[in-house]
Parts: C-alpha cells; structure tokens; sequence
C-alpha cells in the first residue's frame, strides 16, 4: 500500500515521487499515477486544470509568490506544501519545483514538481510558521507574511534554501 490515511491526512511512501509538469500559467500538462491516485481525481479532470485545484486554505499566498517569483526568473526552489484532495483529505509534500528549458530555443516552456514525503520533524517546525504566515497575511497581506519568514530566517541565521533543506 502506497498511500495511508490517518484521519484526515493521506501519507504515502518516503520510496515513491508525486510527479506533475504544468504550463507557462500553471496549468497541468501532466501527472504520474501517484499523483493521480493520491489527489482523489481522474486524470482527465486535472490535465489542462490550474494546478491550484490542489490549493489548501491552510498554504500561504506568500509561499506560492516566492515559488512563481523562483521559477518564472529561470530558478528552481524546494518547497513544503499542503495539498487538498478532491475529498477534502490533505497530504502534506516537500516538493523540488524547476522551470523545463527547451534546448533549442533555451526558452522556459513549463515547470516541474517532484515531491517527496517530508519528514514529520520538517512538518512539525513548518505547520506553526505557515500558520503564524496565514495570520499575518489576514492583517497585512502577502508583505506581512513574507516578513514573518523573512525574520524566522534571520533569526536562525540561514536562508531559505538551507532551512528547508534542513529537515529531510
Ligand atoms: C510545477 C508547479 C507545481 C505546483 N504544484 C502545486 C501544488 O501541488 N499545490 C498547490 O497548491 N499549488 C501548486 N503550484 C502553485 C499553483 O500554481 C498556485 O500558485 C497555488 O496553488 C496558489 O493558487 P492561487 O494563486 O490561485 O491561490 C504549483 C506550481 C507549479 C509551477
């Protein structure tokens, strides 16, 4: 079995990748079989669909502006991210996001995600800061919450890529 439920949340094996490639926008172009099977829809209503189908409430806007800002300027980030189902489950992803360079033309032509479970010790220290992110967006907006991140980083004295990358 490779994916479990315990209550609400869906976990699947740390061996086994969730795969998905979109477009220039966003829209999904492709998803592998774990992909499919763990968001609870058919393959025909995800492809050509805006990857924030997958959008929980619980993510902060100012996550997915560092992500769009990373691989729209030709970078790659990683990522933790809380993903809803078509059932309202949710399955948490550490996810590694590049752009797909055409070699002909070296033009950006979509984007990639492959995500691994994260570890619980990741979870436990990125749940509180994407909460205390949320909140801040409710009053300030997406500044707030980047400043919120922005003042965990300085504080622990890394970046962000490093932080992320600490708790495989
Ligand atoms: C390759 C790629 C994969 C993405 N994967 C997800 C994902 O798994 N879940 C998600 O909520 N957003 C994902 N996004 C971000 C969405 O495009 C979108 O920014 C996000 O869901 C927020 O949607 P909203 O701006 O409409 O609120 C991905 C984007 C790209 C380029």
């Amino acid at each position: 079995m490779s994916i479990t439920q315990k209550g609400d949340e869906l976990r699947f094996d740390e061996n086994l990748f969730i795969v998905s490639k979109t477009d220039l926008k966003g829209k999904i172009t492709y998803a592998n079989d774990l992909f499919i099977e763990i968001s609870g829809y058919k393959e025909q209503e995800l492809l050509n669909i805006h990857h924030n189908i997958l959008r929980h409430p619980d993510m902060p806007k100012a996550i997915f502006k560092l992500l769009w800002d990373r691989v729209q300027a030709g970078n790659e980030i990683f990522a933790y991210v809380k993903n809803r189902t078509k059932n309202n489950f949710y399955y948490w992803v550490h996810a590694y996001i590049t752009p797909m360079i055409d070699t002909k033309t070296n033009r950006v032509i979509g984007y990639h995600s492959v995500r691994r479970a994260p570890s619980l010790k990741g979870i436990a220290v990125i749940e509180p800061l994407y909460q205390k992110m949320i909140n801040a967006e409710k009053q300030g907006g997406i500044s707030a919450s980047t400043a919120i991140l922005e003042n965990t980083l300085s504080q622990l004295k890394v970046s962000y890529d490093a932080f992320i990358l600490s708790y495989e």
